[in-house]
């Protein structure tokens, strides 16, 4: 489907989802947003797709934040609604059952950081900066990251960041556990790719159960071990399972279906 601000392509089961506003530093706008929740529903029906990598346009910035400009006239019933909106889009991408890697190749402020942070795992560039500026606008973040910084980084230094809007550079991110590799700009992609082919080779719905039951771990009145039994006994009714037993038993490379 054509975006007017995102670009799409799938190659070899992988989804790369380039948000491509780069004048405005990839900043996330209303039609950005309602573009990025058409293209990962379709992502999660689309049998095609194995994988996805969420990533900016240009070299400057993954996403400089929510579109500053729209925030003229916002209401609370508004403002409200702008984050509702922004929480249903990232959780689509948190409880995606296909692996979701944000490639960040520059500012991730805000709302960015919100985007990265929602995603399954972080690649950094290492000109790579991760911010929550919001409180140099009046505001605090809005896309969940007051809660998700704190998953990832832990209440100390996330209320930290989170109070003094400073910026961590990727190195410092790599440090706080914030992002899983930083890499040359030049690798990229590459080294998403090479992370997704590892993942892609393992039995789809274990990988989808995998991301069900550590999000569970974080939501309210689950009891993520009770999860796990469950999730675990689906798992052993799939032929999938029956697969990579016959395999590991018969000394050869599983043939997964996600079935
Ligand atoms: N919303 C809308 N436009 C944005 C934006 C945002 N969040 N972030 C950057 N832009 C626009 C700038 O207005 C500028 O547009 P213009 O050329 O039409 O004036 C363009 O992107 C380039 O940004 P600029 O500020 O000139 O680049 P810089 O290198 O001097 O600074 C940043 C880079 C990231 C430090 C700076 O753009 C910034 O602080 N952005 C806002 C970050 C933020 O507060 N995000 C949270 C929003 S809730």
């Amino acid at each position: 489907m054509p975006y007017t601000n995102l670009l799409t392509k799938t190659e070899s089961g992988i989804l790369i989802i380039t948000i491509n506003r780069p004048d405005k530093l990839n900043a996330l706008n209303t039609s950005t947003l309602s573009e990025i929740k058409d293209t990962m529903k379709d992502a999660y029906s689309n049998h095609e797709v194995k994988g996805i990598i969420i990533t900016g346009a240009g070299e400057k910035a993954f996403v400089a934040g929510a579109d500053i400009t729209e925030f003229g006239g916002l209401t609370l019933e508004k403002a409200k609604n702008m984050s509702a909106n922004g929480h249903e889009i990232f959780n689509l991408i948190e409880n995606c059952p296909k692996p979701v890697i944000a490639a960040v190749n520059g500012f991730a402020l805000g709302g960015g950081c919100e985007l990265a942070m929602a995603c399954h795992l972080r690649v950094a560039s290492e000109n790579s900066r991760f911010g929550q500026p919001e409180v140099n606008l009046g505001i605090i973040p809005g896309y969940g990251g007051t809660q998700r910084l704190i998953q990832l980084i832990g209440k100390t230094k996330a209320l930290e960041l989170l109070m003094t809007a400073d910026m961590v550079k990727a190195d410092e991110a790599l440090q706080l556990g914030l992002v899983n590799y930083v890499v040359p700009q030049a690798q990229l992609i590459a080294k998403c790719l090479e992370i997704l082919e590892k993942i892609k080779a393992k039995a789809p719905l274990a990988i989808g159960k995998i991301i069900e039951c550590v999000n569970a771990c974080f939501r309210d009145g689950v009891d993520g071990l009770e999860f796990e039994i469950n999730a675990f006994g689906d798992c052993c009714n799939t032929e999938d399972f029956k697969e990579g037993a016959d395999a590991f038993l018969n000394k050869r490379k599983a043939d997964f279906k996600g079935k």
